[in-house]
């Protein structure tokens, strides 16, 4: 069974990545849309229960975060993957600003994000770790990190 675990500034990419790569497949869990680290919680424990493949989409920028998601899904016996979103915050700032509602974050969030990202490694456990840029022409470019 499959985890995916996102790893990215605002704005850099990942929720439409889901819907274009595993919307068919994989169950989203989202801070942005369960809104409470209580049903996060909720959601996980049911798909790890019910052996369904997910595909935790936060900004997740520091090791720590991940480590929980990490060890839950290794726990249950997952294959864990990482998705690095690499994006500069002007690009990203750049972005969100053609968002608009509750997408539209503030600037500064996405400054404090990327100050404080550490970028994912193959050591924090991931048995496989991609990165992932949007290029400017709207196509993905994904490459896997050498294992
Ligand atoms: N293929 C694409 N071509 C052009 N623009 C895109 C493409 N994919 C995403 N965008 C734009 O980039 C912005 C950010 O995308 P997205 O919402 O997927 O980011 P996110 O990483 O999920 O952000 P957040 O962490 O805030 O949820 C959006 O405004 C979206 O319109
Ligand atoms: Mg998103």
């Amino acid at each position: 069974m499959q985890a995916i675990i996102f790893c990215g500034i605002q704005a850099s990419g990942k929720s439409t990545f889901y819907k274009e790569r595993f919307f068919n497949s994989h169950v989203r869990i989202s801070l942005d849309q369960l809104r409470t680290r209580h049903r996060e919680r909720l959601f996980l424990d049911t798909c790890l229960k019910s052996q369904m493949r997910f595909v935790v989409d936060n900004t997740n920028p520091t090791r720590a975060e991940r480590a929980k998601y990490i060890r839950m899904a290794k726990a249950a016996k997952y294959e864990v993957i990482g998705y690095f979103f690499e994006s500069g915050s002007g690009d990203a700032v750049r972005r969100n600003s053609q968002r608009s509602g509750r997408f539209l974050v503030p600037v500064k969030g996405i400054y404090g994000t990327h100050k404080r990202l550490e970028k994912p490694t193959l050591s924090e456990g991931f048995d496989k770790l991609y990165v992932v840029q949007l290029m400017p022409w709207g196509e993905y470019e994904v490459w896997q990190v050498p294992e």
